[in-house]
């Protein structure tokens, strides 16, 4: 393609570094469609004939044909997808070919078909949280009165509900989605016909060919447009984010199935076995999950240090932006579809939940709460009080609410038989009842809103 100046062709080691079409193959589609609307667009412009781009139009569809039946070949002589289109497109309809690349450059061209395939990943990744926070706001409608231990340093605190934890997930997912929606409102510019990096000197028309390719408008910069990654980098770390608080939820999910825990049973069809401990049922989805958040923050971190200090416009280190996006897009996918299956298809055990929740003086802050409120003794001093208690229980052994009157009256003579309807788990959860709160009430109306949101009927 570039043979002209050239006494020599490449090294071997050449070839092979310089041939990205091993992974950028995967563009074949929105290469074809990119082509094929510029060059109606030159017919149009009068730039190229109509007989010319009617070849060239269905050159590429008998392509497309050849390529969704047997692959994309994979030739390092023809470097990457770009040339291998339009070398298929020689053999096939001869000189016309070459008209195909009049006004652009593979700068350009490059640039637009990431931004395609980057808008579709973006879209990918809003339907697939879409299909995550459902199953999230299912299980919360389930379980809005299900009582757990809620934990701060993974230390009982106070009784919440299940419901509202998982709804904690659909509020995080609510803000990945609204990542993906902004990033793909910043990219909705079309860089084709940018050129090289200077615009060109025929009389293309750049609003047609960003308009029949979906885009809102043609970036106003041709320097800016072949050199801009942002919009792979805004998709990273969209994905990142998301990948964060999948990796957070599998973590939750790990944790909570363990045994010693155990308030979770994770569906067989995420799980597996054990090749020595027959006993085992290891949660290895959720593991990977955690651990694939990783890889796509690595993603992340190496196209940033790909793009950072280069100069404008074009440099071929912006090749690899490539396979970290192609990465991370098909980790994110994979997570959204782990994590949704393990949230529909789990069984908690609410007794367990419960269990534990009336095991760790959870409604000890009920308890100052209570004093403060009825006794009208300082928090300060209610807490004192509290504390004494709680001692006193664990001395026992028995739950905050199992304590006698009488010892309660001997740690402080202001505690009356009333107290006992605030000690409960479920008095507790009931009562935190301000906007946003745990209370199962509460629960049960954001749950009727996001249903409400999403659509959901049944
Ligand atoms: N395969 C190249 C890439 O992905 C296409 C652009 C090549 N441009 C160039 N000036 N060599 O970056």
């Amino acid at each position: 393609m570039w043979g002209g100046r050239f006494a020599q062709g490449p090294s071997a080691v050449m070839r092979e570094i310089n041939a990205s079409i091993p992974f950028d193959k995967l563009l074949w589609r929105q290469d074809i469609r990119a082509s094929q609307v510029h060059a109606r667009m030159l017919a149009d412009r009068g730039i190229i004939s109509a007989a010319d781009a009617e070849a060239i139009h269905d050159g590429l569809d008998t392509i497309a044909d050849e390529y969704e039946r047997d692959g994309v070949p994979e030739d390092w002589d023809l470097e990457d997808i770009h040339m291998t289109v339009e070398s298929r497109l020689t053999e096939l309809i001869g000189p016309a070919a070459g008209r195909l690349h009049t006004a652009r450059s593979r700068n350009d061209q490059v640039a637009t078909d990431f931004r395609m395939w980057v808008r579709e990943a973006s879209d990918a990744a809003i339907a697939g949280l879409d299909a995550l926070r459902a199953a999230l706001v299912r299980r919360a409608g389930e379980h809005a009165d299900s009582v757990m231990p809620g934990f701060t340093h993974l230390q009982t605190a106070q009784p919440v509900t299940l419901g509202h934890h998982l709804l904690a997930y659909f509020e995080m997912t609510g803000r990945d989605q609204s990542r993906f929606v902004d990033a793909l409102d910043r990219a909705d510019e079309c860089p084709l016909g940018s050129a090289a990096l200077a615009g060109t000197g025929f009389p293309i028309d750049r609003h047609q060919t960003a308009r029949e390719l979906d885009f809102f408008e043609p970036t106003r910069n041709s320097l800016d447009a072949v050199s801009d990654r942002d919009f792979a980098l805004d998709y990273l770390m969209a994905a990142s984010q998301c990948a964060l608080h999948l990796s957070r939820l599998a973590e939750e999910m790990i944790i909570w199935a363990s045994q010693p825990f155990g308030f979770v049973r994770m569906p067989d069809t995420l799980s597996t076995g054990s090749s020595i401990m027959p006993q085992k049922k290891n949660p290895d989805a959720a593991e990977l999950v955690r651990g694939h958040a990783g890889r796509i923050v690595g993603c992340t971190t190496a196209l940033m240090v790909t793009m950072k200090g280069l100069p404008l416009a074009y440099s071929k280190d912006m090749q690899d932006d490539k396979p970290p996006v192609f990465e991370a897009a098909a980790l994110l996918e994979l997570c959204l579809a782990a994590m949704t299956g393990m949230v529909a298809e789990c069984t908690f055990d609410t007794d367990r939940m419960r269990e534990a929740a009336e095991r760790g003086y959870a409604t000890a802050t009920d308890l100052a709460d209570w004093l403060v409120r009825e006794a009208d003794i300082p928090f300060r001093e209610a807490h004192h009080i509290t504390g004494a208690a709680v001692k006193l229980a664990e001395q026992r052994q028995v739950a905050l609410d199992r304590l006698p009157l009488e010892d309660l009256q001997a740690i402080d003579g202001r505690i009356d038989e009333r107290v006992f309807a605030a000690l409960s788990v479920d008095a507790s959860v009931a009562s935190r009842a301000s906007y946003g709160g745990t209370a199962p009430e509460q629960v049960r109306q954001r749950v009727a809103e996001a249903r409400e949101a999403l659509g959901l009927e049944d």
